[in-house]
């Protein structure tokens, strides 16, 4: 069977682009055709400056809603990375396969460690190692498949690169991972800025809905979005990014067509009123089944042990056979 893995990181609530573009396809399509694993990957948001309180509440939610968007751990399994040692453990390993031009190639390292600089942090080593510990999340559980954004796939280019040497270094050991786009999600832009992407950390809160904002927020941000001054509803993309993203939300929220839906709409006005309504039916859902597991904590608990037992048993062989082949000396 498959084994595909995924994570998201606890660096701020989740939005409605994390749902539409990753979790929803999880819980539809990947925890049904193959042996998944979704993980909470809180040691990625130590990368950045952050707030441990914040951290640690942000990492519970983010489990919390998971379950509550439908993953079930009757199907895959469902951790929080730092439950389980193995992937700090790999990571060292993956440091000592990859180098450090390879490390300051990545997009993200580039713009982030601008962006950190900028703001008179200094910038973690760690979050140039990052993507070692992203390629040990993947490479610790044999996966075959990473389904991810795109500006993730650099990334999972990364870590099969580091498979490849590994193997042909050491031996076999490691599946070599690919990375899969979702076939059903959309990539969902800033209601403010539709030509950069709806993002948890962004400043500028007015652009973005949060799976938690409730029905009047998420209408109110919707209902708000900036669209150009022309008055026709068409699917274009570069001309009318705004009205382009409202078409797509609402495509993606009823399972219709964009490019038909804009055959059907007379004003901006409208388009907006049944995107946010539409937006508003997708959530309620999720935001109930989020607040009956909150009331609960124990029951998360319970999934969140259970899942990284069940992480454990199937990285740490491997994370062992590593470690032998790359020449350490096994512990009797
Ligand atoms: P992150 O928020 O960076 O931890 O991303 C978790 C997952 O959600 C990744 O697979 C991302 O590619 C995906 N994702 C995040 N934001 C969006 C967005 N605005 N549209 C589509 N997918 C997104
Ligand atoms: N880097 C990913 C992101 O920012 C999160 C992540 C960490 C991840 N480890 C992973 C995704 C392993 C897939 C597989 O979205």
């Amino acid at each position: 069977m498959k084994r595909i893995f995924s994570g998201v990181k606890p660096t701020g609530h989740l939005t409605l682009g994390n749902y539409l573009g990753a979790v929803r396809q999880w819980v539809e399509v990947d925890q049904h055709r193959a042996d998944a694993l979704f993980s909470v990957v809180d040691l990625h948001a130590l990368t950045v400056e952050h707030d441990p309180a914040r951290v640690r509440r942000l990492s519970r939610q983010a489990a919390t809603l998971l379950l509550a968007a439908g993953l079930d751990p009757q199907l895959c399994t469902v951790f929080v990375q730092s439950h389980v040692d193995e992937h700090a453990r790999l990571s060292y390993l993956m440091e000592c396969v990859a180098t450090d031009g390879e490390m300051r190639r990545m997009i993200q390292y580039k713009e982030k460690s601008v962006r950190a600089r900028d703001t008179g942090q200094g910038v973690r080593l760690s979050l140039l190692t990052y993507p070692a510990l992203m390629a040990a999340d993947i490479l610790a559980y044999g996966t075959h498949e990473v389904p991810v954004g795109e500006d993730q796939t650099q990334h999972v280019e990364l870590a099969r690169d580091l498979a490849v040497r590994f193997n042909h270094r050491y031996g076999h050991v490691f599946t070599v991972p690919k990375a899969t786009s979702p076939v059903v999600a959309a990539r969902v832009m800033d209601l403010q800025d539709p030509m950069s992407k709806m993002g948890k950390s962004h400043e500028n809160q007015a652009g973005i809905v949060y799976l938690l904002d409730d029905a009047d927020t998420v209408r109110r941000k919707v209902m708000r979005a900036v669209t150009d001054s022309g008055r026709e509803v068409v699917h274009d993309r570069e001309a009318s990014p705004g009205i382009a993203n409202l078409l797509d939300l609402l495509a993606a929220a009823t399972g219709g067509n964009p490019i038909e839906l804009a055959g059907v709409y007379e004003s901006y006005g409208s388009l907006k009123k049944d995107t946010a309504e539409a937006v508003v039916e997708l959530l309620r859902p999720v935001r109930e089944r989020h607040a009956e597991l909150a009331a609960d904590p124990g029951h998360v608990d319970k999934v969140l042990r259970e899942g990284a037992e069940r992480a454990r048993g199937m990285a740490r062989p491997l994370v062992d056979s590593a470690y032998r082949a790359i020449g350490l000396l096994p512990a009797v």
